[in-house]
């Protein structure tokens, strides 16, 4: 009997942007690069169709808002990435939130953190995700996409 192959799961990503991120091109281009807000959910929404996934892309400039919206996303998404913005360097809250959702996170961020002021050297919520890309602008999210979608596929 003929057996028909599953069809594999494309793996469901909730992108998030946390305050300030929806300024960029404008804000501070000389630190977080000139491509624009949209053009950047424009390269990864590309980037995650020819890798298989479906994207979500969600941003706020508040913080409860954003736990409210990774409390919604469980049983909904299979990983994270996470661009916190300044809450990476305050919100524990934030950080509790990531870890309760236990899924697979990735955090980013545009500008190199180790380059910058002694604050922006310490992040709550990189201790909750698998790991962190800091530094590489725009690409920064894409290869945050990239090792998400690796360590959701070959499951560790
Ligand atoms: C940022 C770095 C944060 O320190 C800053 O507050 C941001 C952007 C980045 O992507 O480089 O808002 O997360």
């Amino acid at each position: 009997m003929a057996r028909v192959k599953a069809a594999a799961k494309r793996p469901r990503i909730l992108v998030v942007h946390g305050p300030n991120l929806n300024l960029v091109g404008t804000r501070e281009p000389e630190i977080y690069g000139r491509m624009t807000f949209s053009q950047i959910n424009r390269l990864l929404r590309e980037e995650a169709k020819k890798l298989g996934s479906e994207l979500t892309i969600y941003q706020s400039n508040h913080e409860g808002e954003i736990i409210d919206r990774l409390q919604a996303a469980a049983g909904k998404a299979d990983g994270l990435l996470i661009n916190p913005g300044a809450l990476t360097h305050t919100s524990l809250a934030l950080r509790d939130a990531i870890e309760a959702l236990k899924l697979p996170a990735v955090e980013v961020h545009l500008s190199n953190l180790h380059k910058r002021e002694p604050f922006r050297h310490v992040s709550y919520t990189a201790s909750v995700c698998r790991g962190q890309i800091t530094g590489f602008g725009y690409r920064s999210y894409l290869l945050g996409l990239i090792a998400l979608l690796a360590i959701l596929r070959d499951g560790a």
